[in-house]
């Protein structure tokens, strides 16, 4: 992936938390900034999947749960105009629109590897954990005859272990999440099942 680390430690000013962006402006800059429809459905996807686990797991309040849903929306949004800045593009876009820096440093901190900023909060994790793993169920998804009805957990797990199969899908990152969280690739696996599915 053509992309650069950060090397920045810090992101978004501590004065902005709690500014959010509404769903319909993070909608608009989606489809403004990201033309690819599939694209676009894999934030949508992710979106789904953190306001839902913020929801379901974390007791997360409707703000909270907000800002989840936001990181996922917006985490790729400059992937597609802008590849080799991927990442630093939509960090600024956010610090000017003065949001709150959770959500930008969640963003950050969606590719450790690529971008050199470390997963700290819940938020910063789970994001980690679900941006490839989401993008694999879905494409597991897709080849199956039913799509996701009847999709189970062994079945994803099969393919993982299928070096040809989304072989763009980086095995070591995937795993690396995981040691980072309190939950299995397993459960994982089958919350984004069950949330995604309705995302179109
Ligand atoms: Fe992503």
């Amino acid at each position: 992936m053509p992309v650069h680390a950060l090397n920045r430690t810090t992101f978004g000013d501590p004065k902005n938390a709690g500014k959010l962006m509404s769903l319909e402006e993070a909608h608009a800059l989606l489809n403004e900034w990201v033309p690819n429809e599939r694209l676009r459905l894999h934030m949508k996807q992710v979106a789904a999947v953190m306001k839902a686990w913020a929801l379901e797991k974390e007791n997360a309040d409707e703000t909270t749960a907000l800002k989840w849903e936001l990181a996922g929306l917006l985490h790729d949004a400059d992937w597609e105009k802008y590849p080799d800045d991927h990442c630093r593009i939509i960090i600024e876009e956010l610090e000017r629109r003065q949001i709150d820096p959770d959500i930008i440093r969640c963003i950050a901190s969606h590719g450790p590897r690529y971008f050199g900023v470390e997963p700290v909060s819940t938020m910063d994790k789970m994001i980690y954990a679900f941006d490839e793993l989401s993008g694999f169920v879905h494409a597991a998804a897709l080849i199956r005859p039913t799509k996701y009805e009847g999709m189970d957990v062994k079945s994803v797990l099969k393919k993982l272990k299928t070096p040809s199969f989304a072989s763009q899908v980086s095995r070591d990152d995937i795993a690396d999440a995981i040691s980072r969280i309190d939950y299995s690739l397993e459960e994982i696996i089958d919350f984004i099942i069950l949330h995604q599915q309705e995302v179109v």
